[in-house]
């Protein structure tokens, strides 16, 4: 694998931003998930502490109202003491009763009975709130303080008579908070594993496919167009090597008909060339060559001349098409008179082979079209109709009109194309009859270019032949054009 920028490019390839980002999505779902579990078991444990320590103090409350004096609303300390030893057993804190002078009268742990007290729940306590908090001392750790005041109610008044004070230890339950929040982390590290090897797993499936597309395309660049991609299903990247095999297919096709163009050109180009050249020296070596041999021999390097222009026009004429595909220049104009014209200027080819044309034409139309392209199509069929059919023959062209089409059909009575040719006769360079066409001076370059200027106008060109008995060849123009 390659450096990019100094960089190894394992780490900026698909899969490895794949899998950074599964995990990076996976790490802050975790993360979410364990935090708001953590304060949600947190808070519940707490509070259900809370709620249990301020029954207990209410509890509390209710037993030692019963240890006040009628008359002085004072605790009694006997009683008091006797009551608490009971009830301090239940409670697994520390118990203060404070009365309402903030005197400490029952200390479950005993070393501040009679002390005056001074702390903030007592305080609230004694305005008649119930009251808990939560401190962390440095000696005790995590403490819960609950403040619950001892109220005395009869008919006429609601006097507080102390507090209920209750300080308790929540270390056992940090602990079981703590407990839950590591086996959480614990599950949470292994499903990040697993997810991790999963990951890998899926990504490699995903980038996989891409590194091989890529060794292909790199093989298809360094020249071998046939290269296909074995990748199977219907997803993006199914569809994509589908895509790029049906690429591939046509880039090798269209390099052979590169090739193969290239070739036909080359050998078209040669076999005038040839005659010239043997031509000129058979006139060279002669040195008493008498002048009527000159002029004939002249007369002939000069058809080949000919010849050779004719395949280089052809030849323009096909990459001016290629160049020109978008820019036709179409203009609104009359079949009927594009017909004419090209049936006028081959009449004196015609008339020395004693071939009659005659027009068919039943109404004007006029249809928006690349004047000079498509009289360059008609002139090549009308003239291939002249060009093969024998002296004596005549050819018939009717111009009507099929649905949203323009018809110009070419009738010939002349020597016919043989069922088997008939597929390739639109095809670059392709002669039925090679040797016939070279004394006739085609190249077999006509009916391509025709096609294709059709074919850029939209419509169609189709052929019907009998050997010997004659050609129709028929030319759709669609009437109103989209160019
Ligand atoms: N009307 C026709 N009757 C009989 N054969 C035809 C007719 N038109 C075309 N062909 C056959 O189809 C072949 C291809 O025609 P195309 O016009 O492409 O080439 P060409 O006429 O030989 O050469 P070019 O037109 O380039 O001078 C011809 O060589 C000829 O064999
Ligand atoms: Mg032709």
């Amino acid at each position: 694998m390659g450096t990019i920028l100094g960089i190894n490019s394992k780490f900026i390839s698909i899969r490895w931003k794949l899998l950074s980002t599964y995990l990076l999505l996976l790490v802050i779902a975790l993360l979410i998930i364990n935090i708001f579990v953590y304060e949600r078991i947190k808070s519940n444990y707490i509070t259900e502490k809370e709620i249990s320590y301020i029954t207990q103090g209410n509890i509390i409350s209710n037993r030692v109202r019963l240890s006040v004096d009628e008359e002085n609303k004072m605790f009694n300390q006997l009683v008091l003491s006797q009551m608490m030893e009971e009830v301090s057993r239940l409670v697994d804190g520390r118990i203060l009763i404070v009365d309402r002078e903030n005197t400490v009268m029952y200390d479950s742990f005993h070393d501040l009975k009679n002390s005056p007290i001074n702390l903030y729940e007592v305080n609230r306590a004694m305005k008649g709130e119930q009251i808990s908090h939560q401190y962390d001392l440095p000696k005790f750790g995590k403490v819960l303080y609950i403040g619950v005041p001892v109220s005395y109610y009869d008919d006429y008044s609601d006097t507080i008579l102390g507090v209920v004070f209750l300080s308790v230890s929540l270390e056992d339950t940090y602990q079981r908070i703590n407990n839950i929040k590591n086996l959480l982390f614990f599950i949470s590290l292994i499903t990040l594993l697993l997810i991790t090897v999963i990951s890998l797993l899926l990504s490699d499936m995903i980038s996989e496919p891409i590194k091989e597309l890529t060794e292909v395309m790199q093989k298809t660049a360094h020249g071998a167009m046939d290269q296909k991609v074995s990748m199977e299903g219907n997803d993006e990247i199914g569809q994509l090597s589908k895509a790029y095999n049906f690429m591939s297919t046509k880039l090798s096709h269209i390099e052979k008909q590169r090739q193969d163009f290239v070739a036909n050109v080359s050998r078209e180009l040669k076999t005038p060339l040839s005659s010239m050249k043997l031509l000129s020296e058979s006139l060279l070596t002669q040195p008493d060559t008498p002048v009527e041999v000159y002029q004939e021999f002249l007369k002939d390097i000069d058809s080949e001349i000919d010849r050779l222009n004719g395949i280089i026009e052809s030849l323009l004429a096909m990459v001016d098409m290629n160049e020109e595909k978008l820019k036709l220049d179409y203009q609104l104009a009359s079949v009927n008179y594009l017909v004419e014209k090209v049936a006028n200027s081959i009449r004196p080819l015609a008339h020395k082979k004693n071939i009659k044309i005659f027009i068919n034409q039943w109404e004007k139309i006029q249809i928006y079209l690349d004047k000079g392209k498509i009289y360059q199509a008609l002139m090549n069929i009308i003239h291939n109709a002249v060009k093969y059919t024998d002296e004596g023959g005549k050819v018939v062209i009717s111009i009507l009109k099929e649905g949203k089409y323009v018809v110009i059909r070419i009738d010939d009575n002349g020597i016919g194309i043989p069922t088997d040719s008939l597929p390739y006769i639109f095809e670059r360079f392709y002669r039925v009859d090679s040797a016939r066409s070279r004394k006739t001076g085609g190249s077999g370059l006509g009916l391509s270019i025709s096609h294709q200027i059709i074919s850029l106008h939209q419509g169609t060109v189709d052929v019907e032949s009998t050997v010997n008995v004659g050609t129709t060849f028929y030319i759709r123009l669609p009437m109103e054009l989209n160019p």
